[in-house]
């Protein structure tokens, strides 16, 4: 049984479809003081998997409450699918007297859990946080699937930590070259992007990412992308979180197209991870 929680919808649908199983009925409701109450009835399934991205604190509390409500209906084996993992890029104490928020996170979560599958993670390390058996997939390869016929391409990523997805994204399109800028961030919402040596005056490029956020990464790459006069720029991640103003940052930076996956649902979500998870599931 597929347990949905109100953030990944579509993809625990998709995920049910893919691998042939039923699609609990869950219900998510509010209080009036703003508290949550999700509820799963019916339950008579020793095995069950839980599909949620904690895009929020809320999401956070709602998988929380999922997956105590399965334990409560004596449910045995629990898997957790956590898409996107919200908290995930604290993963260190960046200046004394912060949490790690990541592993913060991990604990409450594996408490509730027999297993954990996650994807495309910011860091590996932080399936080390968690107290339950963790894995991640990659849906990086099929984020090639929207792109248009692209000419000559150039596949970049805003720094080097993510030219590793580049690659893939690359290899699944079939050709183009790779290579990553050098980012520096100044703060949460400022950072600064220092060209790559690549040639891309009159090619297609195509930035990719694990994540846009803030869309300051992205907004800047594709700033300095068209200094250098390359014929489209298209940008594609796994999550796009795409949060406050950050499609006007694109917009207004000059992409032609922005793609994601649905690990985390919005319009920009061309691509089901679910193909991803359900190969780790099976
Ligand atoms: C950071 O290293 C990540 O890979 C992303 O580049 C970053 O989190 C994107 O955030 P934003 O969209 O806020 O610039």
């Amino acid at each position: 049984m597929i347990v949905p929680g109100s953030t990944s919808q579509a993809l625990a649908a998709e995920l049910a479809s893919v691998l042939d199983d039923r699609l609990a009925p869950v219900e998510y409701e509010r209080f009036p003081d703003g508290e949550l109450l999700a509820s799963v009835p019916g339950i008579e399934t020793d095995r069950a998997t839980v599909v949620a991205s904690t895009v929020s604190s809320d999401a956070h509390v709602e998988l929380l409450q999922l997956q105590d409500a399965l334990r409560e209906a004596g449910v045995e084996e629990i898997t957790t699918v956590i898409p996107y993992m919200g908290y995930a890029r604290q993963d260190r104490a960046f200046v004394p007297g912060q949490p790690i928020s990541a592993r913060a996170a991990a604990r409450a979560l594996s408490a509730g859990t027999d297993r954990v599958l996650t994807v495309d993670p910011h860091e590996e390390a932080i399936l080390e946080f968690f107290d339950a058996p963790a894995e991640s997939v990659t849906a990086a390869d099929r984020l090639a699937e929207p792109l248009p016929d692209l000419t000559d391409p150039v596949f970049l990523s805003p720094d080097s930590g993510a030219v590793g997805l580049a690659e893939t994204v690359r290899d699944a399109h079939g050709a183009g070259e790779t290579d990553y800028f050098e980012k520096t961030r100044r703060s949460g919402s400022e950072v600064e992007i220092a060209p790559s040596d690549v040639d891309v005056a009159g090619r297609d490029v195509v930035v990719v990412d694990d994540i846009i956020a803030t869309g300051s990464t992205m907004s800047e790459a594709i700033t300095v992308l068209r200094n250098r006069a390359p014929e489209r720029v298209f940008v594609t991640c796994v999550h796009p979180m795409l949060a406050d103003n950050a499609r006007t940052k694109l917009a207004r930076a000059g992409v032609d197209a922005v793609y994601g996956t649905d690990t985390i649902e919005r319009v920009e979500s061309r691509v089901s991870a679910a193909p991803a998870v359900a190969g780790a599931l099976r």
